[in-house]
């Protein structure tokens, strides 16, 4: 027994990525580390996503399913559906995927699909949650983990991390601001949801 056992027995994860995938970078480097008990088991993602090259590198199976190959959004979620199981992944985390999943899907995976908002929610949901705080003269952002349900970030909140709005942020600096604790927020989330939090 031992290390082989122990790989097999881990939570499988699948990440979801359309961009640069900083998220789920600090995912895998936690996992690396020994932060983390889990395995990627598959990093999808809908575009040729920069987060790739970081999944090449690692060696992790990874996948990238174009919408434009799909007619519709139940073929194009049942393809990475399909993936999904045969990586035998128990859980979903995206981490930064662009596109909505639908409820078929989500009833596949029921209670096991997370995201990470850059925003306390309920405030500021959808795009641009920073430039939407700023806007509205907010003196604190920061980010929430919460399980996906087919309304656009609803599901319940796990975790948030809060990051002060000083006079004069940037989108940019804000966004840098908030990043940062994205990365520890969603190890801590998903410790959480793992039970590896004790
Ligand atoms: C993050 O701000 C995340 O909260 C949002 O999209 C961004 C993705 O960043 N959903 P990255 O691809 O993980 O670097």
């Amino acid at each position: 027994m031992g290390a082989l056992s122990d790989t097999l027995s881990v939570p499988v994860l699948g990440v979801f990525i359309s961009g640069r995938g900083s998220n789920f970078q600090a995912i895998h480097q936690a996992i690396q580390s020994g932060v983390l008990s889990a395995r990627i088991g598959l990093v999808i993602s809908d575009r040729d996503a920069d987060g790739l090259v970081y999944a090449n590198a690692n060696n992790l199976p990874c996948v990238v399913c174009h919408r434009s190959d799909f007619s519709t959004q139940a073929e194009h979620d049942a393809a990475m559906l399909e993936q999904c199981k045969r990586a035998q992944v128990n859980w979903i985390v995206l981490a930064g995927y662009m596109r909505i999943l639908s409820a078929g899907f989500l009833a596949k995976y029921p209670d096991k699909v997370l995201n990470i908002h850059p925003s306390l929610l309920p405030k500021f949901k959808g795009l641009y949650p920073q430039r939407q705080a700023l806007a509205a003269g907010e003196s604190e952002s920061g980010c929430t983990v919460h399980y996906v349900i087919p309304e656009v970030d609803s599901g319940s909140i796990i975790l948030q991390h809060r990051v002060p709005i000083y006079d004069g942020d940037t989108e940019a600096q804000l966004s840098a601001r908030i990043l940062e604790e994205e990365h520890k927020a969603y190890v801590a989330a998903l410790k959480i949801v793992l039970g590896d939090d004790e």
